[in-house]
């Protein structure tokens, strides 16, 4: 593929990938990784439904859910710094009712990009879950740009508290055993700045890397499309079920199961 492709500009490049279908895009896939000298992956919530944990967008995701007790406001104030200060006890009910990921377990998207880290052909994942799943499957360089549900603080004292300690709570609003005051989820909240070092990581490993795969989010949110944007490496792929703004610019795009995709591509390496 590398012979055909040695003398074309990147337009005719764009419209042969573009024109690959089937397994000659797994082979296309397969080709870019193995070439790489600096593969990264950019994930969303889309990773993490093969695991039985709803996205945000899609027709059955978290933001579709009717929930009659949460009706009356806006699914990105329930996760929001105003209402987690605001109405706490609104917040806690919303998060402790749909994000405890804790016995959840990783699956075939997970495992992949974990084979492939430890294969030495995935440099990071980059990712706005707040679940937990990658490093579960054993992923170690995670840049989690939206935080962790598995982490809390004491937004007073800053005492750290592990896993259970919101969900097992019996008050409305979780209160630090050693200073009184609320304890709070480690995870971006709507209105609130990406946490460092996981953005500025970020930021730098896209900023010398050769291959961009994209998998799992819609891209909808500024955090995601940006870092998309801060990437001028040399391919760039999209696994999504759903379309997103970048196509144009990607060499691959899989409307596909990401775990499908991911597993048959890592099998293959
Ligand atoms: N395989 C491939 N793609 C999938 C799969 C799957 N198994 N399941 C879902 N998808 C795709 C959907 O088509 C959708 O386009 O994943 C995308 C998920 O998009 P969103 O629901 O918008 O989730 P995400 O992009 O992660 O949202 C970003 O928004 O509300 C905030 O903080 C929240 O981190 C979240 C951020």
């Amino acid at each position: 593929m590398r012979g055909i492709l040695k003398d074309c500009s990147e337009r005719e490049k764009l419209r042969y990938y573009h024109g690959l279908l089937g397994e000659e895009k797994y082979a296309a896939l397969r080709e870019m990784i193995l070439e790489a000298s600096k593969a990264v992956f950019l994930g969303g919530a889309g990773v993490s439904t093969e695991s039985g944990i709803p996205d945000f967008r899609s027709k059955d995701g978290l933001y579709r859910k009717k929930n009659r007790k949460f009706a009356r406001y806006r699914p990105e104030y329930l996760l929001s710094n105003e209402c987690l200060t605001g109405k706490p006890e609104v917040f806690f009910s919303y998060f402790r009712e749909n994000l405890d990921c804790r016995e959840v377990q990783p699956n075939d998207a997970h495992k992949a990009l974990a084979r492939l880290e430890s294969a030495g052909r995935l440099s990071g994942i980059i990712t706005q879950n707040i679940d937990g799943l990658h490093q579960k499957a054993g992923s170690k360089n995670v840049m989690e740009i939206h935080g962790s549900a598995l982490r809390s603080y004491c937004v007073y004292c800053r005492k750290n508290y592990g896993p259970d300690f919101i969900f097992q709570s019996l008050d409305p609003v979780p209160r630090c055993p050693e200073c009184g005051h609320m304890v709070r989820p480690d995870v971006t909240l709507y209105g609130e700045i990406l946490p460092d070092p996981a953005y500025g990581d970020a930021i730098r490993i896209l900023q010398d890397a050769d291959l961009l795969v994209i998998g799992g989010t819609s891209l909808e949110v500024g955090s995601a499309s940006q870092l998309a944007h801060i990437y001028h490496g040399k391919h760039m792929v999209i696994i999504n079920k759903g379309k997103t703004k970048l196509e144009g610019k990607a060499d691959l795009v899989f409307h596909e199961s990401i775990g499908k995709v991911l597993k048959a591509v890592s099998d293959s390496i």
